[in-house]
């Protein structure tokens, strides 16, 4: 049998005490079965007198991973540690300038320096493996880096945080506020106690930006992402939905057009029977589209100690195999630049929600703005208060405002804006519009 293979691993809470049972559970046959035993020989976090869930004491301890990244002692430096600066990104670096293939499942160090860390590694013809910093369990990298690679790919988005999912889910059979249902998530532990990363679509952005570069040939890059977050989305925004046969979802969405690589992580109105609008709570999905496969779609769980480590070790495997590839699919020299699309070149259908002022004329106005960019209306819907039939009911308060949506016809969002900007200048609305992206599934 050939030489074991060394594993350090940096960073021991949630997936690194995932990795840990892991190897207690399955190591010995994993071993058996690549014809290479794999073994962990040190172990590395802040805190050493923390209890684990898996006795580290048979493990060489480093109180800090840069040193264990460039110890002699292991071959693999798995980075668990998270965070896109400080200890992970240097601990990476120091493994990778000391010949030590890396393991990561830190989507935001990728997103953020994926370019000269899969250089280094190319130049020093190491693995820098990363199957679990994209949807969690889904094992979407190797599907795009191997499975697929015989294909052009034209769009390629999903479901990519368990947080918003579960949480716009929850908005959804509860028909309960954002402010109420997070505070719920929080609780349970399904979002953290600032939860901005996940809200705002920071955390989609990172995992897209990853996606983007393996599906299209090109640098990731964070800052070339369109970025919207879930927290304007209403409980009238998910009925009106509904109603409507949508579901709203925080997508990430990378597609090729005419105008370059848009990429995107916004709330979007998904058909209501669509897979993707049918992926509840804290799954994760992605789709791929592909020129010769067809429509490809994986889902899964996106985040969890147990789900993360079998990605995690899955990377190890290759390394145990001899699989040493280009991070990102394509060499590092042959990676385009990634440029920030135009958004407002965006075409698609928009939902869109007023909070009109009930006065004669105002929706005349209104229609008149629409018009004046070519926006042509495929459904519109107004909110009523009380049971009387329509053509019954005595007129509220005037100046009284309620509730209007409306579906565009396919536009561009360019179009979108100015109209909306002129209704709010008008002063027929009491609040900003709503605006939400239709995607066609
Ligand atoms: N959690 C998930 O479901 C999930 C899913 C996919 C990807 N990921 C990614 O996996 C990575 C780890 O996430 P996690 O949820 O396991 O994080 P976590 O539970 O917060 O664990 C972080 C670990 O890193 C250690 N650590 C922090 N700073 C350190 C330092 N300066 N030096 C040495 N060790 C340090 C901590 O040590 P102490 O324990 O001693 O404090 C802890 O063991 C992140 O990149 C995350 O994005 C997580």
């Amino acid at each position: 049998m050939a030489k074991a293979l060394r594993v350090g691993i940096a960073g021991l809470g949630v997936v690194g005490q995932g990795l840990l049972e892991l190897f207690a559970v399955h190591g010995a046959e994993i071993g058996a079965r690549c014809g290479r035993s794999i073994e962990i020989t040190a172990v590395s976090a802040r805190d050493r007198s923390r209890t684990r869930s898996v006795d580290i004491s048979r493990f060489a301890w480093f109180d800090d991973p840069v040193d264990l990244a460039k110890s002699d002692g292991i071959d693999v430096f798995v980075e668990l540690i998270g965070g896109s600066e400080g200890a992970a990104k240097t601990a990476v670096e120091a493994a990778l300038c000391s010949g030590k293939h890396v393991v990561t499942a830190n989507k935001a160090l990728l997103a953020r320096h994926g370019v000269p860390l899969a250089r280094l590694a190319e130049a020093k013809g190491l693995a820098l493996n990363f199957e679990a910093a994209v949807a969690g369990g889904v094992p979407v990298v190797k599907t795009l880096r191997e499975s697929l690679m015989g294909n052009q790919i034209s769009r390629v988005f999903g479901i990519l945080n368990g947080t918003t999912n579960y949480i716009l889910t929850r908005m959804q059979k509860e028909g309960r506020s954002f402010a109420e249902v997070l505070r719920d998530a929080q609780e349970a532990g399904y979002a953290e106690a600032d939860p901005t990363f996940d809200i705002g679509g920071f955390d989609t952005a990172h995992k897209l930006a990853i996606l983007t570069s393996l599906a299209f040939g090109v640098e990731a890059s964070f800052d070339a992402i369109y970025l919207e977050g879930i927290e304007t989305i209403t409980p009238a925004d998910i009925e009106a939905a509904d109603e409507l046969g949508y579901r709203i979802k925080l997508l990430g969405v990378a597609q090729l057009t005419e105008s370059g690589i848009e990429q995107r992580v916004h709330p979007t109105m998904t058909p209501k029977h669509s897979a993707v609008a049918e992926v509840e709570g804290v799954t994760n999905c992605v789709a791929i589209e592909g020129d010769f496969a067809g429509n490809v779609m994986l889902i899964g769980p996106g985040a969890g100690a147990r789900p993360t480590a079998s990605s995690v070790m899955s990377d190890i495997i290759d390394i145990s195999r001899g699989v040493v590839l280009p991070p990102f699919i394509t060499p590092v020299e042959f990676l385009k630049p990634c440029e920030r699309a135009a958004m407002r070149a965006h075409e698609g259908g928009y939902y869109i929600r007023l909070s009109v002022y009930d006065r004669t004329g105002a929706f005349a106005a209104i229609a008149a703005r629409m018009a004046e960019q070519c926006i042509s209306l495929e459904a519109i819907m107004q909110k009523r208060e009380g049971s009387e039939l329509p053509g019954f009911a005595v007129r509220g308060m005037p100046n009284q405002p309620i509730p209007v949506m409306m579906i565009t016809h396919r536009t561009t969002e360019a179009a979108i804006r100015l109209a909306l900007d002129a209704i709010e200048r008008d002063g027929h609305v009491d609040e900003r519009p709503q605006m939400i992206r239709i995607e066609r599934l």
